[in-house]
């Protein structure tokens, strides 16, 4: 990219009021992940030298959304005297620093590093103190306005200051720049609050700058889409489809099947193989792994876990943390908890429910069964309603179940056990001893038939009148 260091401001102190949320808004999500998340990410793609994301409304949480980027640093805005004031804030860290300075906000989540890459070399081509990214929009309300003289840029009006021709200008302010960074901090500092609001505007940089001779400079974008912010809940609904189509749209063009692209919710470090099919109200969340030619049927939730090729996951199955390897059958209703592992071929029906578990290749757990902290070998067959009593109260335990054993139904399992290779556990047995290799295990009360009961039970009670 650029040989100039390039240096992000990220605005994010201001409460987001019309959100009503306990959550900041910076931390509310688009596309599955925090819209400052996204923002940061996009702007690592610059290398950036500095990023500093201002904080201020909630501070302590947006903070600690930031874990994943340690080279973004964060700067107190308190009190919020305006945009001009927020971005004064992150003078100390960029002290000493030379190069460009890209502005965004945390707001504005769905600016492209395209766009970004555009400004800062129209900026730099230009040689200009400052270059601010504008579009139109028929009806730009609340937005500050651009005001042009022979075709350059004058001012920034912002909304309420406007007079009734200015109010008709279509061209809007982004309040997306570029500035250099020598004789930045110098033009903040000399911002005022003369304004309708008393706050500090950013945009009266362009004024600052002209009266010193500078340049200031815009990149005119044909669409506005990629400047939306988002102010309420609606529009964060908006957003999220609008990036759940992006996101979509490069799935189908890789190869996968979407049945309905408006229900397929895929997050972005998701990776989908070719010629599988995914149906509608599917969830595909975190670092999840789909192979090629599966099969994602309606409902079903996956989330931090990869499936191999071939596999097909009936509907509503829930799959966290674990590893599913190719051509399994699950599902319906299957529950797979974090760190389970299913071997190839291996068949998870309704109703059951994995944790810690690792099936070996074509093990069979078709109904109603729990498995907790169990190791289950090669072609074992769990029958209906096993369950392994992993848990004593206190402790966990482990079942270690070897390949080709057959536990029969409705059998519990009383950890820690061991069933030995193809042995046998008698329907609804109580196992609480190790079963040898090869043997038949029967763990429960002997029956007993007693013929003509009822005729004598019925002899004693006389029937009543
Ligand atoms: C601002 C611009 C306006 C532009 C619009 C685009 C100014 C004065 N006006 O207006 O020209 O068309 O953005 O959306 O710059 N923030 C802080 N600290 C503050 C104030 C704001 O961090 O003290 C953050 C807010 O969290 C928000 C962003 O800056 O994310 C914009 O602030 P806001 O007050 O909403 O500015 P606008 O009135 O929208
Ligand atoms: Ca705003």
């Amino acid at each position: 990219m650029s040989p100039t260091p390039i240096h992000f401001v990220i605005l994010a102190a201001g409460k987001g009021t019309r959100m009503k949320s306990e959550l900041p808004k910076v931390l509310h999500p688009v596309g599955g992940e925090p819209m400052i998340v996204r923002i940061l990410r996009t702007a690592g793609r610059f290398q950036p030298v500095t990023s500093t994301v201002v904080v201020g409304h909630m501070a302590d949480m947006v903070r600690a959304s930031l874990k994943a980027f340690p080279n973004a640093g964060t700067v107190v805005q308190e009190p919020q005297l305006g945009t001009g004031h927020a971005l004064l804030q992150a003078a100390p860290p960029l002290r000493g620093q030379s190069g460009t300075v890209v502005l965004l906000y945390g707001d504005v989540p769905m600016l492209s590093a395209e766009t970004i890459s555009r400004l800062v070399a129209h900026h730099h081509a230009t040689k200009a103190a400052a270059t601010v990214i504008t579009a139109h929009l028929p009806n730009p309300t609340g937005l500050g306005r651009i005001v042009r003289e022979h075709g350059k840029l004058a001012r920034i009006v912002e909304e309420r200051d406007a007079t009734p021709g200015q109010k008709t200008i279509t061209e809007f302010n982004s309040g997306i720049y570029a500035f250099e960074l020598d004789g930045l901090f110098d033009a903040l500092g000399r911002i005022s609050t003369a304004n309708a609001q008393g706050e500090y505007y950013l945009p009266d940089l362009v004024g600052i700058f002209r009266g010193d001779g500078k340049t200031v400079e815009t990149l005119v974008l044909d669409d506005p889409d990629e400047l939306r912010g988002v102010n309420s809940r609606a529009e964060l609904a908006l957003m999220n489809a609008q990036v759940r189509d992006q996101r979509n749209a490069a799935v189908m063009a890789a190869g996968v099947t979407l049945v309905d692209p408006t229900s397929a919710w895929i997050g972005p470090d998701v990776e989908i193989g070719p010629d599988t099919t995914i149906h509608p109200n599917v969830y595909l969340e975190g670092a999840t792994r789909i192979g090629a030619r599966c099969e994602i049927h309606a409902g079903v939730r996956v989330i931090n876990s990869t499936i191999g090729d071939g596999t097909v996951v009936q509907n509503y199955c829930v799959v966290r943390d674990s590893t599913i390897d190719q051509n399994v059958a699950m599902g319906p209703f299957s529950h797979i908890r974090p760190d389970s592992k299913v071997a190839a071929g291996a068949h998870i029906g309704n109703f059951v429910e994995l944790k810690k578990t690792s099936l070996g290749p074509g093990a069979k757990a078709n109904h109603l069964a729990y498995l907790g902290d169990a190791t289950v070998g090669a072609k074992v067959n769990i029958g209906a309603g096993v369950i392994t009593c992993n848990y004593d109260g206190v402790h966990k335990h482990q079942t270690v179940i070897d390949d080709g054993a057959f536990i029969g139904t409705d059998s519990q399992l009383v950890a820690p056990v061991r069933v030995g290779r193809e042995a046998y556990v008698a329907a609804g047995s109580t196992i609480t001893e190790d079963v040898p290799a090869g043997a038949l295990a029967i763990g429960r009360g002997k029956q007993e038939n007693k013929p003509g009961w009822v005729e004598r039970k019925k002899a004693k009670t006389p029937a009543k009148k």
